[in-house]
């Protein structure tokens, strides 16, 4: 006879029945709409970390109709060896509306995960130039399987468990991303020049460019605290891999889709990659990825060097994908999010004026974040402080994400339908969490 299992809290139902390595928040939901998620107790949060992997806010009607049609059409699932659907060509299409040529003429590879895209892409790369190495940055967070995980060397990804590095694969080579606030190298002025002679030196004198398959980047590291290069960086990254015929390949599985208040962050800087990766919020509640790679580096990677996945392109998310990039085209989100983010950028800084806090506000369009810092001085990373915060927040009924190194840095990423309402709203609650903490 089964057991019979009783939970009292919410927390008890995390422990009882899933694995502690899978952490969460202890927030179990109970149901989503709009820019709000409820939890099994009926307390309702103004979720301002949804963005994620929301584009269009929970529960769109349109979303819901679009799957609710398909399923009733009957296709769920094709194997994609013996048969595709038109809507994988449709969502190729569609996202292609939102890129300019050579992507705009380029090919797509579909996957399941940020992680399984990216892992996609290094072997894109890697079969269309015949090179092994593929170059990336410290503190990047690229997903997590092998492959993301070797092109993500964080603290928390590599650094603290020696059986880490056992998911460390051969072929990857890391160098600094461009950090002001935190410089590498000297005062942090021209972080963006550092780090491009940095490229320049490692590509000169310790790997041979004709071995570089590709330069995978995010535009804004997330885990890595949310950090925006300075203006001219992506140029002059750009302009080094087209001299030394170097693929980029832009990692814009968070950053993609509106978030940073262009459709894609790379656009801040005027750079289309050769290969442009999206997920998250591509396809909102469903599990879809895909890249758009330049046609000849796609039609270099034969079929025979190409292992997929069962699902790949599978009906549903293609569905979700299509039905999201329209109502984003419809309802002008990327406007919103570019409008919004402004006034969540300045809310932030009135409330470090006001409440004399320590610390940096960064980030683009909706993808804004306040590192907290125990003094100007030292710069020493208010973990403590922050997380806190970020808790009480939550017990006001506010959701706020916790990002960086050292867990310092409280950051927002809205769905694209968040109103300055709802900014001014989440600016209240989290004005009186530092009042409190
Ligand atoms: C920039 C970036 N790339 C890739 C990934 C991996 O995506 P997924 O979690 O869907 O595997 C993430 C996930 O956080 C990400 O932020």
């Amino acid at each position: 006879m089964a057991a019979k299992v009783t939970r009292s809290s919410a927390s008890e139902l995390d422990r009882s029945n899933i694995a502690r390595a899978f952490a969460t928040s202890g927030l179990v939901l109970k149901r989503a709409q709009g820019v709000y998620v409820e939890d099994e107790k009926g307390k309702k949060y103004l979720d301002m970390t949804a963005g994620g992997t929301t584009a269009v806010g929970y529960s769109h009607p349109r979303l819901t109709k679009a799957l609710v049609s398909q399923v009733s059409r009957g296709i769920d699932h094709i194997d994609r060896q013996t048969m595709i659907t038109e809507k994988a060509s449709e969502l190729t299409d569609e996202l292609k509306t939102f890129v300019p040529n050579p992507l705009a003429k380029g090919k797509a590879v579909f996957g399941h995960s940020g992680s399984d895209i990216i892992e996609k892409a290094i072997r894109l790369v890697r079969f269309s130039t015949s090179r092994p190495v593929i170059v990336s940055y410290y503190s990047a967070h690229h997903g997590a399987n092998a492959t993301a995980l070797s092109a993500s060397p964080t603290l928390k990804e590599m650094g603290t468990n020696a059986l880490s590095r056992f998911f460390n694969l051969p072929g990857f080579m890391h160098m600094p991303f461009p950090d002001s606030y935190r410089p590498w190298f000297a005062d942090g002025s021209k972080a963006g020049d550092d780090c491009l002679a940095f490229l320049e030196r490692l590509l000169s004198s310790v790997v041979s460019p004709r071995l570089v398959a590709g330069v995978l980047v995010e535009p804004i590291l997330s885990l890595g605290g949310n950090v925006v290069p300075p203006d001219g960086y992506f140029q002059g990254l750009a302009k080094i891999c087209r001299e030394n015929d170097i693929p980029l390949i832009g990692d814009e599985v968070l950053t993609g889709i509106g978030k940073t208040g262009r459709m894609f962050a790379l656009e801040h800087w005027g750079v289309w990659p050769d290969v442009l990766c999206a997920g998250k919020a591509l396809s909102g509640p469903l599990p879809l990825t895909m890249l758009l790679a330049r046609e000849d580096l796609a039609d270099k990677w034969e079929p025979r060097d190409y292992v997929g996945i069962s699902k790949d392109a599978y009906i549903l998310g293609c569905v979700a994908a299509v039905e999201i990039l329209r109502i984003v085209r419809d309802e002008r989100l990327v406007d919103n999010a570019s409008r919004v983010g402004s006034h969540l950028e300045g809310r932030l800084k009135d409330m470090v004026d006001d409440l004399g806090l320590d610390g940096d506000v960064r980030g683009k369009g909706l993808m804004m974040a306040l590192e907290l810092v125990e003094s100007e001085k030292t710069k020493a990373p208010d973990s403590l402080r922050a997380r806190s915060v970020v808790r009480e927040a939550r017990r006001r009924g506010l959701v706020v994400g916790l990002t960086g190194t050292w867990e310092n840095v409280i950051r927002f990423l809205p769905s694209l339908t968040i109103s300055e309402r709802n900014v001014d709203d989440a600016i209240d609650i989290l004005v009186r969490s530092f009042e409190a903490s």
